[in-house]
């Protein structure tokens, strides 16, 4: 979605991480979105509606705001907004949303919105956890053009520690940015799209406004480029001490690879690398150092993230293995060849109009290789090695479960994401992914549709499940 020029109501609820709302509205308001602002009760006692008013450039929307001089504000803000954020929702607007109950600014723009609803959830964790919540939540789920955002793990405000912090706003920002256009768009009536929520299968109808690629179901080359973190230039998230991956050190794999058949030509795959950018930024925002090993690919990297660039498979495997031990986490999300020609010929091979047979011999396990070096590192240092996390990506194009459960115990990793990146709506080139993050002895879940910064947070959450 291009934030730049869109109109977003950001409703305010009253948590603690209010205070991040007013960073949000400044990162949108760089992307050039315009905001306006509504708040409940409870939000105004944490963050004064003068300060959002001041940065909105606009008059708050508040239940005892000045009624003569905007008497339908529950009505003029949501039909103004292409977007409504809610940011941060504690657990009563989003049992309010639930249920339909509409008696503050926050929940009744809810009700009286027509455009897509993006709610970023925020509370304690036995909150967070609480039956009323999930069950709340699951409903919300299931509401058209609704979002649920996660709620990452970590240190709350509270100082316990768990799910329920408010995804970080540059984070909410890159997912705005590479949530699928499609979802935003209304049809000429007006009418919202029956598209599913980030956590549901999608049934999105072609919009008018599909380029051709896509509304043919073809690959989406000109799928537009995943966004620049939007981080500002002063903002180093590495630096906060508060964010639950401050002090570690995560490797990424990137990209495809390409193996050389001659001078000029290579066997390579379609990977365009968003999946990887996606999980740079998420890594990042919350707090890890990021480095990554990209083979060839479209899409940029943030800002803040160390890139190395390699070509083949085998300068991938020797760049991975030569910092394995310096990382606390490696993910390994390059599309690699499994095989390359056996010689790359030195000069252009000639057209000879005869049939030509290329010998292709396995390239290096990339993904096996760091398990059996975590292995020896572990045995060398005696038993007080730190956990390191190693995750792997599975992409396959049938038989999903039984190829997952075989890669998987094959591996040894940790998790495996699998993925299947050839459907028409999805994978290669877009913003969205049919997925699942299988782990050892806990069964093979269904896939689901969801957006590849979903699949960072959800690989990113494991991670630091698994750190502790
Ligand atoms: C210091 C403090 C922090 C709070 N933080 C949260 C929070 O992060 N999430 C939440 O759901 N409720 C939180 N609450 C409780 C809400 O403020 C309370 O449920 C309130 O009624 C919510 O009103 P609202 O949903 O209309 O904004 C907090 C309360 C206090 C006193």
């Amino acid at each position: 979605m291009e934030l730049a020029g869109k109109k977003i109501l950001l409703g305010v609820s009253g948590g603690i991480a209010v205070y991040k709302s007013c960073e949000l509205l400044r990162l949108l308001q760089k992307k050039g979105a315009e905001v306006r602002v509504c708040m409940t009760d409870a939000a105004t006692e944490f963050v004064a509606p003068l300060t959002f008013a001041s940065l909105s450039k606009c008059p708050v929307y508040l239940k005892n705001g000045a009624v003569e001089a905007r008497p339908f504000q529950h009505i003029d803000f949501p039909r103004w907004a292409d977007l409504y954020l809610v940011v941060p929702a504690t657990a009563n607007v989003i049992g309010k949303f639930a249920c339909g109950i509409a008696d503050d600014p926050v929940s009744l723009c809810f009700m009286s919105c027509t455009c897509p609803r993006v709610i970023a959830p925020a509370m304690n964790v036995a909150m967070y956890n609480s039956p009323a919540v999930k069950r709340n939540l699951e409903i919300l789920r299931g509401f058209e053009d609704t979002t649920v955002l996660e709620s990452p793990a970590g240190e709350l405000a509270c100082g316990e520690v768990g799910q329920g912090r408010l995804m970080e706003p540059a984070e909410i920002v890159a997912y705005l940015e590479t949530r699928d256009e499609r979802r935003e768009t209304r049809d000429n009536e007006g009418e919202s799209l029956p598209l599913a929520s980030a956590a549901g299968a999608s049934s999105a109808t072609p919009s008018p406004v599909l380029s051709n690629a896509e509304a043919s179901g073809g690959h989406p080359r000109n799928a537009p480029e995943p966004p620049a973190f939007p981080v500002a230039q002063d903002m180093d998230p590495t630096r906060d001490p508060t964010l639950p991956g401050h002090g570690k050190k995560v490797l990424l794999t990137a990209g495809r690879t390409e193996e050389a058949i001659d001078p000029v030509r290579y066997i390579s795959n379609r990977s365009s690398g968003k999946t990887a950018v996606a999980l740079a930024s998420v890594f990042y925002a919350n707090g890890f150092e990021v480095e990554v090993i990209a083979g060839p690919m479209e899409a940029a990297f943030p800002g803040g993230v160390a890139v190395s660039r390699v070509q083949s498979a085998r300068e991938m495997h020797d760049a991975v293995m030569s910092r394995l031990e310096s990382v606390d986490a490696v993910v390994h999300c390059a599309a690699v060849a499994d095989y390359r020609p056996a010689h790359a010929a030195d000069s252009k091979i000639k057209d000879s109009r005869s049939q030509l047979t290329i010998e292709l011999v396995p390239n290096p396990n990339i993904l096996r290789d760091c398990i059996a070096a975590r292995k020896a590192n572990a045995s060398s240092a005696a038993g007080d090695a730190r956990r390191q996390v190693i995750v792997g990506f599975a992409l396959e194009t049938d038989n999903f479960k039984q190829h997952a459960a075989e890669k998987l115990e094959k591996s040894g990793a940790d998790a495996l994401l699998l993925n299947a990146p050839v459907a028409s709506d999805s994978g290669f080139g877009h913003n969205c992914v049919r997925y699942a993050l299988v782990r050892p002895h806990a069964g093979i879940p269904e896939m689901h549709m969801g957006s590849k910064v979903d699949l960072a947070q959800e690989i990113v959450h494991f991670v630091l499940n698994e750190l502790g």
